[in-house]
């Protein structure tokens, strides 16, 4: 068995009702972390942290009022956060502005809000994971949005505008003349990739740590019964960037542990 790294550190999850989060949860409890698992529904996450033997405290990702009151109530009580894994996702069905809005939200600027808000919270060398997906490479844009989307040079603020451009145009119904893939859930991950670049530069002087990861494709309820995995195997990915250390590489995207393509 590995020597257990967490050594009494904290890691705080977002999304960690089910699936791959109620996972990653288990396996940094195992590694020795102290996890505080989140989620948006009380008794769910509440369950599933006693479950595990984790500590609960709510948060949607999507709700401002949600996420500054869970970082107020941690600065309250004196919490640091080692690690922060912005896990909570959806996929959404069908095509349309409210799916593309809604993704979009949850998926990106969810991620960005929570690590904003909590970023007091983390101590210099520690670390943020991006939950992201192979779906998210930048292979899936066409050249114009692929150079966009890649630019050492794009800040949040672009990063953002192109984002509402993606939701104009699905709005406007012209994504398809702009390039934009027929998925929210695709773009959203592009983006979050993307986000994980600019936080991880905007970071880099307190020394914490920003990787994107892809669990490969996992049997939860978003993976579905046929997908290749099972969730200790896609948690063991995410918790592989959880787990780096102090002065571990930053700015990457990873899976099984692996650099893979942005
Ligand atoms: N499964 C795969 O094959 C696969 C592949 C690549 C990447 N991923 C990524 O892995 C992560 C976990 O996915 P999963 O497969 O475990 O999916 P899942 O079983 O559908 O779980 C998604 C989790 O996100 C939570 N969530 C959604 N919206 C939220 C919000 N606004 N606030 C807080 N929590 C919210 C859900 O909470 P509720 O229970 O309240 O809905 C649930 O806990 C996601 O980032 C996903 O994109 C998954």
């Amino acid at each position: 068995m590995a020597t257990p790294s967490g050594g009494g550190r904290t890691a705080l999850v977002t999304g960690g009702n089910r699936g791959l989060g109620l996972e990653t949860s288990r396996q940094l409890l195992r590694d020795g972390f102290a996890v505080i698992l989140t989620a948006r529904d009380k008794a769910e996450g509440e369950a599933s942290a006693r479950a595990i033997g984790a500590a609960f405290r709510p948060l949607d990702v999507t709700d401002p009022g949600s996420i500054g009151a869970l970082a107020s109530g941690l600065r309250e009580d004196g919490a640091r956060i080692d690690v922060l894994v912005n896990n909570a996702a959806v996929a959404l069905d069908g095509f349309n502005a409210e799916v593309a809005r809604k993704t979009i939200d949850a998926n990106v600027y969810g991620p960005l809000n929570v690590s904003q808000a909590l970023a007091p919270l983390i101590p210099d060398g520690g670390t943020i994971v991006m939950v992201s997906s192979g779906v998210g490479e930048l292979s899936a844009l066409p050249p114009r949005l692929r150079v966009e989307f890649a630019s050492p040079n794009l800040t949040r603020a672009g990063l953002l505008k192109l984002v509402e451009a993606f939701v104009a145009a699905v709005g406007s119904n012209r994504y398809r003349e702009e390039g934009w893939p027929g998925s929210a859930y695709r773009v959203s991950k592009v983006a979050l990739n993307a986000l994980t670049r600019i936080l991880a530069g905007e970071f880099a002087p307190r020394q914490i740590k920003v990787n994107s990861v892809c669990p490969g494709w996992v049997r939860t309820r978003m993976g579905g019964s046929s997908a290749t995995r099972d969730v200790t195997a896609g948690a063991k990915s995410i918790a592989y960037a959880a787990t780096l250390p102090a002065d571990g590489p930053t700015g990457g995207f990873y899976r099984d542990g692996r650099k893979i393509a942005w």
